[in-house]
């Protein structure tokens, strides 16, 4: 909200809500969209095994919820399909759903194999998105994005949870920094550009689904080496590992093949690894600086 709540100013809030099909028809109806983007889900994944039930209704069931919306407002149905100028629409489904990966790096042909709740209902969202499309010719489309970051991120995403801790420990608020499994690797980019990608893939002719990531990928002992670096600090005086951050199964190794989104949207990462943590950290020590050490940390940092 924190995000929304910046912006409030040039965007018109409709209020819905994912576990409720009648509000998000009103909101269909009332808006009347060219385009729908699906970005809501229970996010957090180590949560989902706290919440595995509501992560199901949020982040799978969710995505039922909005596409029959989209359905009903447009007049669809199995023997009706629709009009021109359908509404677009746009999931957002997660590299989580690759999970135990078959193989490296991955690509829209990757068979899935999710590893928590939260990649459970994402994987339920990518196929009933994929099935509306084929059932009632729905313009509807799913980006499996790897992971994106930016001074926006919440506190309790490892990129932020080590860019705010590395601000608080080089200004005197804090000495140390608890993480959990520091070997995982990910593909980390930067959210703005990732969002671009979401708005080429609903502006092409033909729908489909598409991986976005860098084609990179790091350690998260990188990204503390570097945040801490960028700071002037070495991160060994700081970091104690805590094993009440180690997740019950953990996805050890994401990487990106994003070639079909270079070849069939021109689509590329602007921003790389270095720049994206120097962005964040420096993002954060401005803004520690400014409020004496506050920051919205509502809802971390939290062990699973
Ligand atoms: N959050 C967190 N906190 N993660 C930690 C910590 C810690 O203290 N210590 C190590 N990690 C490791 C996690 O075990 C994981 O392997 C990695 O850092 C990244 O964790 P997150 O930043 O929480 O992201 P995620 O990869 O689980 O999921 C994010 O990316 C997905 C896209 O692949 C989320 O944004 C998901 O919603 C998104 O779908």
């Amino acid at each position: 909200m924190r995000g929304i709540r910046q912006l409030v100013g040039d965007v018109r809030l409709v209020r819905g809500d994912l576990l409720d099909q009648g509000s998000l028809i009103s909101a269909v109806e009332r808006v009347q969209p060219d385009e729908v983007y699906n970005l809501a889900a229970m996010s957090y994944v180590p949560m989902s095994w706290q919440q595995a039930e509501l992560t199901g209704e949020v982040t799978g069931l969710g995505v039922l919820r909005v596409l029959e919306a989209i359905r009903v407002c447009s007049g669809i149905s199995a023997s009706r399909s629709p009009a021109h100028g359908q509404i677009r629409f746009y999931q957002a489904s997660s590299s989580e759903m690759f999970g135990k990966v078959r193989e490296s790096p991955q690509t829209e042909r990757t068979p899935f194999h999710p590893r928590s709740p939260y990649g459970v209902g994402k994987t339920y969202g990518h196929f009933l998105t994929q099935n509306y499309r084929e059932s009632y010719g729905m313009f509807a489309v799913s980006g499996i994005l790897f992971n994106h970051e930016s001074p926006r991120r919440g506190a309790e995403f490892v990129s932020r949870k080590v860019s705010l801790g590395v601000a608080k420990i080089k200004l005197g608020y804090e000495r140390q920094l608890r993480l959990g499994n520091m070997q995982a690797r990910r593909d980390w980019g930067f959210a703005g550009d990732y969002v671009r990608a979401m708005q080429l893939m609903l502006a092409r002719d033909d729908p489909a689904d598409f991986v976005i990531g860098t084609g990179v990928t790091h350690e998260v002992a990188e990204l503390v080496e570097l945040a801490f670096k960028i700071a002037g600090l070495d991160w060994r005086d700081h970091v104690v590992c805590d094993a009440a951050f180690i997740r019950p199964a953990e996805v050890d190794h994401l990487c990106a093949d994003p070639s079909k989104a270079k070849d069939q949207l021109g689509w590329e990462p602007t921003i790389g690894f270095e720049e994206l943590v120097t962005m964040m950290v420096e993002a954060d020590l401005e803004l520690l600086s400014a409020s004496g050490g506050q920051a919205d940390e509502s809802f971390g940092p939290e062990s699973w």
